[in-house]
């Protein structure tokens, strides 16, 4: 199959139509400019030399200057741009190039342009060329339907003029605010001409005409018919390297074209790959709704203001993914879409199209009207309108003359009076997914009937006062509290759960509840191995902990002269201070070994059943595997640490009655999977060869609950698929750090599993704390995660799933094995894992990773 054919129909008079070839500057021949060094004394000649290569410096210097000035060094500039047309009338004929209609409009239109820039001498001076690459018709503003040209315009500039060609050309736009007609009136003069409403142009973005882009290519298409696009070769292969294709969409006049991406993974940097969308039909960036690359989170869903949409995809050499599928149709323009009277003592509203992407160009008007005795009080609780400017000037809602923009958490805005007015406008280019709010009318003595009212406005449930967590947004729900028994008082007046204290993160805010930790005295620090030192001798490049401990967190790495169970030893011998030196990018290690095996726990995108979860992203966990057994399903969770070898928990590896658990026959292993049952392109599926089981795994006390499985043929390693980093026994996974539990276990205590592969974010509970709470279960070799407030959790089948911190450095270690727990998600019950610092020597001596 033709790498191109993306089952579109492809317009070959299009093709190649962006010719946008550069002609660089000459690189100046600076190889002949050497000096031969003179004779000199032999004392005089390093001085001599010195100023040799000195005087070389300058007359290179002043050579290239002049050659500058002098020489006639010239640069191709390209400009993109749109025009109104106000006395033609659209036709059909104008979608395709290779009509003579298409061929005597884009005539007048290079005449017209022709024109315009002969009004300016730099634009005089420098002009070689325009092509018009397509129409459209204008249904929009002025009223009379008209026809909207696109086209590259070339100029031939002096590098020293590149700026004022710029500017000449920006010159053209209408000043802001300006009414259509202003150049019509200026500019033409002949009566044959066309009669323009409005031109402008921008320099075409350097990543588009980039000269390794052998293929262009431009496809048009009509959303009267909805259909689908997608990047060649999706789903089946990634997309080729060095393209630029764009997608003409076009809708009816009085509709939208409207565009929804179900899949869209590209190459992490927007300097490589990207896509871009236009609400036009030529990519000018004041017309820019979005640009994306990677693997993007938000609503990918797009609406034009008028009938067309430009969609592209610039590729780079390397790195190639699976690419994008599209869908798109047209929806009718309707007189109003938004706004409104709004009326009744509460109700709901949206900008426009919410969750899609607001279209560009809307205003939308709300009034809110209660009556005589009664205030107004509006909650965003979705808010989200692209980059936030100082003065609001982009995209903004306008509450009562106060202007909001940007992206806001829940934010509540309350009148004065029993009226209020909201008023959404969105500018011509970047849209975003926009807002959601909730308005109620309220008696201003008593503003949250029966419920407790926030410092901002916001009303909670009056149980949420004073129970430790922030439910306002601004903690005012937890000031000026009674702090019970079971809570600790924080200076700040608040109550937090004594369970809190010390598990290494600061939930008074002002860290009383993790000071007095140690068994240290205050100006003393405590070391790893509990011994106390003065604080004056951290990181003073001595080891006086005799752990390494003092000196783990410092600028300089210490080689230790003696090792100990906190410090990383290298291979060739020798120990290293450093907390945590594994694959963090610096070698520590005199011999490297720090920074070997690190193809490990980093994810291609940014830019993710548990309990309180939610649904991950396809690739966001490459490491989790599914256990399956042959005739039940899915049975259990593990981790890939290589192409072949996994590790899971060993009480999933046991036989229990009939079930032969243990024999590596009944298992099938799935790597890359998303959904249950749902098997796609990019997973795949294992036997396992091999089933080791922690010898002293203790059935009673679940201690040494780790497994390894060795699949019985290795697996490619992509996007879908990667090893999660293994930390040595060394390795600190300090309480408090933030973690993440995956898996397609229970959704809730006694509940039904998850299809999609769950997500939710833990913290490391100090052992200690844990050990209190679990009533004395725990062994060293196990580590405790959760969120002690309950709801958050993992349960029944995610067990043998990883328990994954990221280090500083991005990168993402395996911290525990999903093990046990006290039911799922209850409160002051953490999840326990089997530590994996504790089985690093055992992994390695029995799988060799
Ligand atoms: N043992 C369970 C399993 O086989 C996992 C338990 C994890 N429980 C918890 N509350 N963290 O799937």
């Amino acid at each position: 199959m033709d790498a191109m054919d993306s089952g579109l129909k492809f317009i070959p008079g299009q093709d190649g139509d962006l010719d946008t070839t550069q002609v660089f500057l000459p690189a100046s021949d600076s190889k002949r400019l050497e000096k031969k060094p003179g004779r000199r004394k032999r004392t005089w000649l390093g001085l001599g030399l010195v100023l040799g290569a000195g005087a070389v410096a300058l007359l290179t210097g002043m050579l290239v200057w002049h050659f500058h000035l002098r020489s006639d060094v010239r640069v191709k500039k390209l400009y993109i741009g749109q025009m109104g047309i106000n006395n033609q009338r659209y036709q059909a004929a104008y979608e395709d190039p290779s009509s003579s209609e298409f061929s005597q409009l884009a005539g007048l239109v290079s005449t017209q342009l022709k024109l315009i820039y002969s009004k300016n001498s730099v634009l005089a001076k420098s002009f070689k060329g325009s092509t018009v690459h397509a129409f459209s018709e204008d249904d929009g503003g002025g009223g009379g339907h008209g026809v909207v040209a696109y086209y590259q315009s070339e100029f031939d500039v002096h590098v020293l003029q590149e700026d004022s060609l710029d500017q000449a050309v920006q010159s053209l736009q209408p000043a802001a605010g300006s009414q259509a007609g202003r150049h019509g009136r200026l500019l033409l003069q002949p009566s044959d001409a066309l009669t323009v409403n409005n031109v402008f142009s921008q320099a075409i973005d350097p990543r588009m005409t980039r000269n390794s882009l052998f293929v262009r290519k431009s496809f048009n298409l009509h959303a009267r018919d909805s259909g689908v696009v997608q990047s060649p070769g999706f789903p089946d292969s990634s997309y080729p390297p060095n393209v630029y294709l764009q997608w003409r969409l076009r809708a009816d006049a009085g509709h939208r074209v409207r565009l929804d991406f179900h899949t869209l993974i590209l190459e992490d940097d927007c300097q490589q790959d990207f896509i871009q969308v236009y609400d036009s039909l030529a990519p000018i960036e004041q017309r820019v709704l979005t640009e994306q690359c990677g693997y993007p989170h938000d609503s990918l869903s797009f609406l034009s203001s008028g009938n067309v949409l430009l969609l592209t995809l610039v590729t780079s050499e390397e790195k190639n993914f699976p690419g994008f599928r599209a869908n798109y149709s047209q929806i009718p323009l309707t007189q109003q879409e938004c706004g409104g009277k709004l009326t009744g003592d509460k109700g709901f509203f949206s900008s426009p199209f919410f969750p899609s992407n607001y279209p560009p160009k809307t205003t939308c008007i709300w009034t809110i009207e209660a009556p005589k005795e009664k205030f107004v009080k509006v909650q965003f609780n979705k808010f989200f309108l692209g980059k936030s400017s100082s003065e609001c000037s982009g995209d903004y809602v306008d509450v009562d003359g106060h202007r909001l923009c940007g992206t806001k958490s829940r934010s509540t805005v309350v009148t004065k009076g029993n009226m209020m007015t909201i008023t959404f406008v969105s500018d011509s280019s970047y849209v975003d997914q926009g807002f959601t709010a909730e308005y109620e009318t309220f008696v201003p003595t008593n503003p949250c009937p029966g419920r407790f009212k926030c410092s901002n406005n916001l009303c909670i449930n009056a149980t949420l006062q004073c129970d430790g967590w922030n439910d306002c947004g601004d903690a005012s729900d937890e000031d000026n509290c009674k702090c019970e028994a079971t809570q600790t008082k924080c200076r700040n007046g608040r109550c937090k759960p004594k369970f809190w204290e010390c598990d290494g993160s600061d939930d008074c805010g002002d860290n009383t509840d993790e000071e007095n930790c140690g068994a240290c005295k205050p100006g003393e620090f405590s070391c790893r191995n509990s011994r106390c030192v003065p604080e004056k001798m951290k990181c003073d490049g001595r080891d006086d902990c005799s752990d390494g401990s003092d000196e783990s967190t410092c600028e300089k790495s210490l080689v230790l002269d003696q090792c100990s169970q906190f410090t990383f030893s290298c291979r060739s011998g020798g120990c290293i201070s450093k907390l945590n030196p594994e694959c963090d990018g610096e070698q520590d290690c005199g011999d490297g070994s720090d920074e070997e095996n690190c193809n490990c726990g980093i994810r291609p995108y940014r830019s993710s059943r548990i309990v309180g979860g939610v649904a991950s992203r396809e690739g966001e966990w490459p490491w989790q595997v599914s256990l399956h057994i042959r005739g039940t399903g899915h049975v259990c969770g593990a981790s890939v640490l290589s192409s072949h070898w996994l590790l899971t928990a060993a009480h999933c590896v046991q036989d229990s009655g009939t079930n032969k658990y243990s024999q590596a026959d009944q298992w099938q292993a799935f790597l890359g999977l998303h959904v249950q049952s749902q098997t796609n392109e990019w997973t795949v599926q294992r036997n396992v060869k091999r089933i080791i089981a922690h010898a002293d795994y203790n059935a009673f006390t679940y201690d040494n609950d780790v497994a390894l499985m060795e699949l019985d043929a290795d697996v490619p390693l992509n996007q879908y698929i990667w090893p999660i980093c293994l930390p040595s026994a060394s390795y600190h996974f300090p309480a408090g750090r933030e973690a993440w539990i995956t898996g397609w276990g229970a959704i809730r205590e006694e509940g039904v599993s998850a299809t999609v592969l769950q997500k939710a974010e833990v913290r490391i509970v100090n052992s200690t704390v844990c050990k209190s709470l679990m009533e004395g279960e725990l062994t060293e070799s196990m580590i405790c995660a959760g969120v002690l407030k309950g709801g958050v959790d993992a349960c029944q089948g995610d067990s043998g799933g990883p328990l994954s911190v990221a280090a500083p450095s991005g990168r993402v270690f395996l911290a525990g094995v999903v093990s046990w727990g006290d039911g799922c998600a209850r409160r002051n019950k953490p999840g326990v894992y089997a530590r994996t610092t504790s089985f690093r020597r055992w992994i390695k001596e029995n799988s060799g990773v």
